[in-house]
């Protein structure tokens, strides 16, 4: 399935943005210890999508809030996306080789430089929201909740008790389906459900519209992790810049392994039916989310 021109168009102009955000953040590859800098620049600017950033982008837009606004957040998200990568790729988890077309940060650069290369950037998430709050105009208690979200989001109740899940379940028998949902809601779709209410939160959003983007993010979240698996089976390592069947190789739980893959297809397009219909009450600004809705379902990389 090919992308329609508009959206593609709008997924490389938001794109750029965030790149632009993050070039002009971080400190230069000759900042010393240079190695750090090499090592954090080399994997986050890859050529990952920077779909989390976007989804924030688009969530600001669909409450009637200013990008502009959520840029600097947005950004700082794909910074703590980029750590969980650069770790999820080390030898004792997913023990990968290649990452957005190039060899894994720790067969470029080592084993230790990878682990510190994730801490930096962890950190510098933070730091960023820290930093891009004070001079910014939102106020400070929307930032202490973008750090909430954020932090909640990744840690040991959300992102890192997914990975240590997935890691815990590789190679057993006897999962099901509930337990395999869990995993992949903690591991992909809690950090994509922040980004996108983190968006709602600096676009404005009242209760209602932030409970239904949270309907939506939860959805959409899980469906991305669905799409990812089914790539990693049916998706093409030089599009996708991956290795592919390395879930199956190395007894990786995953919806394809646990109801093949038309099923898993099935279970993502409805999630996908679902995450829209949280959306019904929105408006015209809310179609970008709508159309990346339907990309995280139809994308080949
Ligand atoms: C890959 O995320 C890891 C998952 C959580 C599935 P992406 O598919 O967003 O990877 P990049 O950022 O585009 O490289
Ligand atoms: C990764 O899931 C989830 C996180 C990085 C938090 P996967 O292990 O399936 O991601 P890929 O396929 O290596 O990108
Ligand atoms: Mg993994
Ligand atoms: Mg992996
Ligand atoms: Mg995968």
């Amino acid at each position: 399935m090919k992308m329609n021109g508009n959206l593609k168009s709008y997924l490389n102009k938001r794109r750029s943005e965030v790149d632009r955000v993050l070039e002009s953040y971080l400190p230069g590859p000759t900042c010393e210890p240079a190695l750090i800098h090499e090592a954090i620049r080399y994997s986050l600017f890859a050529g990952g999508k920077r779909i989390r950033p976007i989804l924030c982008l688009a969530a600001c837009e669909s409450v009637g809030g200013r990008s502009e606004v959520a840029l600097p957040f947005a950004a700082a998200i794909e910074l703590l996306h980029t750590y969980s990568l650069v770790h999820d790729d080390l030898p004792a988890m997913d023990n990968d080789t290649y990452r957005r077309g190039k060899l894994t940060n720790h067969k470029m650069f080592g084993e230790a430089t990878a682990i510190l290369t994730g801490d930096a950037l962890l950190t510098a998430a933070f730091t960023m929201i820290a930093e891009k709050g004070l001079a910014a105009s939102v106020s400070p208690k929307k930032v202490l909740k973008i750090i909430l979200e954020l932090g909640s989001a990744s840690g040991s109740t959300g992102m890192v008790g997914g990975q240590l899940n997935d890691i815990e379940s590789q190679g057993k028998e006897g999962l099901y389906l509930e337990k395999l949902k869990e995993i992949h809601t903690h591991k992909t779709g809690v950090l994509i459900r922040a980004a996108i209410r983190i968006g709602g939160i600096l676009g404005g959003a009242g209760p209602k519209k932030l409970s239904q983007l949270t309907a939506f993010g939860e959805k959409a979240g899980l469906a991305f992790q669905i799409a990812d698996d089914i790539l990693d089976v049916e998706g093409k390592e030089e599009t996708l810049g991956k290795p592919v069947g390395n879930d199956q190789t190395r007894g990786k739980w995953t919806y394809p392994a646990l109801v093949g893959v038309s099923r898993a297809k099935k279970e993502a397009a409805v999630l996908i039916e679902e995450a829209l219909e949280s959306l019904k009450s929105f408006g015209p600004e809310a179609d970008s989310l709508r159309h990346i809705a339907y990309y995280i379902t139809h994308r080949e990389k």
